[in-house]
């Protein structure tokens, strides 16, 4: 009883206390992000910064009784980067949702004209104050927000590309749910790995690597992959110009934050599937891919191959790495010409 009692105790004590910084944490994937992290054990200090409302968001959630303190940070005059700066100083984990969402009507690469310029500033001010920590980016066009950071801090000589993480979770998550649906099956059983990027025909199932194989085929898995590649359609039609999904990706979002805190406790056989610098397809001139990564102590640990392609995952490999490619230079090309 003692003992019970004492390794409940102790199990919620955070042994290995973690900052973490939400930038864009007034929003509508920021808030619900910012709660579930309140909630993490392993989340000792939690620091919350956006443009608007990020005090009230921190005031809110401190008065929730878990293990970590809430911090709002905003701007006090509009070129003031000192809040910025203290909630990076020195923090280990930083998650992206700041930037605008779609409406009915526009790709994520439409977003890129507003998003690119707010992910290069805020990369700008990680390099100088949290050069150290796990970068993970939910701004869209992820596929090319992601080479946006990379070169920022590359600029800056502080670039670790074993801790920048592109967060294609929000795929996997749908992948589980939507297969459940047509197989009648629980959700939380299913494991789907999906590959590639994060926009439409980057996003790629390996339905072929299921369990469902065999049974899932024709147009049954022609609208299976459809669903998956354009769920986010589904959302931010259903929203109708109020935004897209925010709190099925603040879930993906926490998950993901978690499975790298696991990884730097060292915590053995964290895979997620994620968008990172990549070899897989580098002598094709991608350098980035999402592919099943093992998260580790420093971050990525081992990048996974992608396994037996059916040939029908084989023709879209192909398509998805003709659009990768182009979503990447673009955003490389973004910081090298500005
Ligand atoms: P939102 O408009 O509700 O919230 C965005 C927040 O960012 C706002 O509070 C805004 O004030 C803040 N912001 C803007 N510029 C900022 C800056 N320079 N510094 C700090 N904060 C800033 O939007 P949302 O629904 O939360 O979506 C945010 C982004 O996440 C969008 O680009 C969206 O496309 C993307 N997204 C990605 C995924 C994914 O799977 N990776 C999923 C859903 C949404
Ligand atoms: C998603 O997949 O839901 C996000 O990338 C948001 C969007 O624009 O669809």
């Amino acid at each position: 009883m003692l003992r019970a009692l004492t390794r409940r105790q102790f199990s919620s004590t955070a042994f290995n206390p973690y900052k973490v910084t939400v930038l864009g944490a007034g929003g509508g994937i920021g808030q619900p992000l910012s709660l579930l992290l309140k909630l993490n054990h392993k989340v000792t200090d939690l620091r919350l910064y956006d443009l608007k409302g990020a005090k009230g968001v921190a005031a809110d959630l401190s008065h929730i009784p878990t293990n970590s303190t809430v911090t709002g940070y905003t701007p006090e005059s509009k070129d003031s980067q000192e809040e910025l700066a203290a909630a990076l100083k020195d923090t280990e984990v930083v998650l992206i949702p700041a930037g605008v969402p779609r409406k009915p009507g526009m790709t994520r690469d439409d977003l890129f004209a507003i998003n690119a310029g707010i992910v290069r500033d805020l990369a700008t001010s990680i390099a100088k104050n949290a050069p150290n920590a796990a970068i993970l980016v939910i701004s869209n066009p992820v596929n090319s927000t992601v080479p946006i950071v990379a070169e920022v801090l590359k600029q800056n000589g502080v670039y670790n590309p074993k801790k920048l993480f592109g967060v294609t979770t929000l795929d996997v998550i749908r992948a589980s749910r939507f297969i459940s649906e047509v197989r009648g099956t629980d959700p939380t059983t299913e494991h789907v790995t999906v590959v590639g990027g994060h926009s439409g025909i980057t996003i790629l199932p390996l339905v072929s690597q299921t369990k469902h194989k065999s049974v899932i085929k024709g147009e049954e898995l022609d609208n299976l992959i459809h669903r998956i590649q354009f769920g986010g359609d589904e959302v931010v039609q259903a929203k109708n110009g109020a935004g897209s999904a925010t709190l099925s990706m603040a879930q993906a979002g926490a998950r993901f934050a978690n499975s790298v805190l696991s990884g730097f406790e060292g915590e053995r056989d964290v895979i997620e599937p994620t968008f990172v610098d990549s070899p897989l397809f580098k002598d094709e001139g991608i350098e980035f891919f999402a592919s099943p990564v093992t998260l580790g102590p420093e971050g990525v640990e081992k990048i996974h191959g992608l396994g037996v392609l059916s040939d029908k995952e084989e023709q879209m490999l192909a398509t998805c790495k003709e659009t990768l490619k182009k979503n990447i230079e673009k955003g490389q090309n973004f910081v090298k010409q500005n």
